[in-house]
């Protein structure tokens, strides 16, 4: 969590690093820092809150062609104006931002720096008080910056200023994503290439355990015992317009409303010359080889894994386990004798997801990961990726990227069960065509949404989301996107699992949703509604075309039946969207979370 930019060049740094903060507040928001350099020295502004925030402390009438800037997500230490970064070094030489977790400072702090004042909570302090100790050891800044890294046990993306050097920013990385932009006579370092695209297209990618001096017309790579490293600049591939609200009030409505061309997109990318859905050959040998998969995921993702794993066990026969990332490193089931582990996660950075990914490494297991960030941390990592291609995705809640995720998920299940020679009586490329348009038909019922959400949602402490099969799945999901929004107390349970201990929450008014877009279950589901209004529970039932009933809420046009949770997703999340908007709740960047978990 966390981001960070620096700027080094010709014009005045306060903007462009400000900018570049609010394109990164998807990492983290809950203070926010400056510090630029110039003839009179280093000024450090910051703030606890958001950008907004940090903009009013920032003095306007400083000019400074050298700064660094950090967007937090709290991990040591409480969110503060204290505990913001940057942090400084006790004589105020040296000035720091980090994103990242330093496993040890307690025990640097202990052993190097006993007779140091610490100003903050924080475990990144240590990193810019050892810096300097180093200094006054007899050190070069640099070297010094260098032996403070060998140091150092954890993730951390760094970047450092002098004082005394204001031709030069020191950077450096370990596990968290950092990357360096270059300009015609500047330079820049960013957490992501969206915060400095209003600069540079050209970026440069840095590997685990290097540092860079970045300076206005030159760059330098090094591994951390001085060897220089060469490597060559990439164009990023992003859209600013992709990065913007446009019209939109919400980058999370943008999203939602994306999913349909994203759908097409999908299929398109994934088709060859013939129209034929396909994969990339290794990829596809490397399930086939593997008798069993082992999906590992994260929240939004996970909930994708678990509608991936029917698809790929009913379509091609493949047994499938889906677990918790977090769960599955100090957890892990027995393993069958051939695995092959899916990573899925928008980001790519997930901690969480990359620490088993290190782990089913070490083990000797291949790896494919589902992202939709090319060049990410565990598509750098693992053997093999498949793409989203859904897009930049901004707002804290997922959207585009679990339906893109279910896609390709379906694409992996039927292109393998071609492989093995099942016959599938569909063409998914017609199926996902429709699901495109029946999105389509869903993102224009906002108004019907937004009436659920004022009609349920308004006022209510709590609501479930029931269902059976997918729907379940699904359920999930739409209880994750209302909670973590709207701040909704919301919980998913299968249906039948209700009177098993469930049913006991049930109140006079508890709005429960229930998902009815699966046949063989829809009896069973409508029992179940039936028991919870029983006992005063106030149904919102929604079904597929084809089984649905009168006392039915809303009604989704008929889809396959086995990729209704591309479609069923898509009022909960509109749903969730309008309850979290009429209370009032800072719909894209809710409180306590933040886009990238780059903390395990
Ligand atoms: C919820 C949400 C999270 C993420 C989870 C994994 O809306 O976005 O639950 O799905 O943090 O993130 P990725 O997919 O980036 O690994």
């Amino acid at each position: 969590m966390c981001g960070i930019v620096g700027y080094i060049g010709q014009q005045d740094s306060k903007e462009i690093l400000l900018r570049g903060l609010e394109k990164l507040e998807y990492r983290g928001y809950d203070s926010a820092g400056i510090a630029v350099l110039n003839e009179d020295g280093v000024h450090v502004f910051k703030e606890k809150g958001r950008i907004a925030d940090l903009r009013q402390t920032v003095d306007l009438n400083v000019q400074a062609p050298l700064g660094i800037g950090h967007t937090r997500w709290a991990t040591h230490g409480v969110p503060s104006r204290t505990n913001a970064h940057p942090h400084q070094s006790a004589s105020g030489r040296f000035t720091l931002v980090h994103n990242g977790v330093i496993e040890n400072y307690a025990l640097l702090q202990r052993d190097h720096l006993q007779n140091v004042q610490f100003q903050s909570e924080t475990d990144t302090e240590v990193v810019v008080q050892l810096v300097e100790k180093f200094v006054n050891d007899g050190f070069e800044a640099e070297e010094a910056f260098r032996k403070t890294l060998t140091l150092l046990k954890g993730s951390y993306a760094i970047a450092l200023v002098d004082a005394e050097d204001p031709e030069v920013i020191y950077v450096a990385k370990n596990k968290s994503p950092l990357l360096v932009g270059l300009g015609d006579g500047f330079n820049v370092v960013a957490s992501d290439a969206m915060a400095m695209l209003q600069v540079t297209n050209q970026y440069v990618e840095l590997m685990d355990q290097e540092m860079v001096i970045v300076k206005r017309n030159a760059i330098t790579i090094k591994k951390l015992d001085g060897q220089e490293v060469a490597r060559s600049p990439y164009t990023a591939q992003l859209d600013a317009s992709d990065i913007e609200k446009g019209t939109y009030p919400h980058y999370m409505l943008k999203e939602i409303d994306e999913q349909p061309f994203v759908m097409r997109r999908i299929i398109q990318k994934y088709q060859d010359a013939s129209g034929a859905l396909t994969i990339d050959k290794d990829i596809v040998n490397a399930v086939l080889e593997a008798d069993r998969l082992y999906i590992i995921a994260c929240g939004t993702s996970y909930h994708a894994g678990l509608v991936g794993k029917q698809l790929l066990e009913k379509w091609a026969n493949i047994p499938v386990e889906v677990h918790i990332a977090s769960e599955f490193s100090y957890n892990m089931p027995l393993l069958s004798k051939k695995p092959l582990f899916i990573y899925i996660s928008q980001s790519g950075e997930t901690a969480d997801s990359r620490a088993v990914l290190v782990q089913t490494k070490k083990l000797g297991y291949k790896a494919l990961t589902i992202t939709n960030v090319p060049g990410s941390t565990l598509s750098r990592e693992a053997d093999y990726t498949l793409l989203l291609h859904a897009g930049p995705e901004i707002a804290v809640a997922s959207t585009k990227a679990y339906t893109a995720q279910i896609a390709v998920l379906a694409i992996l299940a039927t292109v393998a069960a071609k492989a093995k020679g099942i016959a599938l009586d569909f063409s998914l490329v017609k199926e996902l065509g429709i699901i495109a348009n029946v999105m389509e038909m869903l993102c224009d019922a906002k108004e019907e949404m937004e009436q659920i959400a004022r009609e349920y949602l308004e006022t209510t402490r709590n609501c479930f989301f029931i269902g059976r099969a997918s729907d379940f799945y699904v359920g999930l999901e739409g209880a994750l996107k209302l909670k973590e929004i709207s701040y909704i107390q919301a919980e998913g349970f299968a249906g039948g699992e209700l009177k098993h201990g469930t049913i006991a929450l049930i109140e006079e008014g508890t709005p429960v949703v229930a998902l009815a877009t699966q046949e063989h279950v829809n009896l069973s589901i409508r029992g179940n509604v039936k028991e919870v209004v029983a006992r005063g529970a106030n149904p919102c039932i929604i079904s597929m075309r084809g089984l649905e009933t009168d006392e039915d809420r809303y009604v989704i046009p008929a889809v396959h039946p086995m990729l209704t949770p591309l479609v069923a997703v898509v009022p909960l999340q509109l749903i969730a969207y309008y309850a979290a908007l009429h209370r009032g709740c800072d719909v894209d960047k809710p409180r306590n979370l933040a886009k990238s978990v780059t903390v395990e």
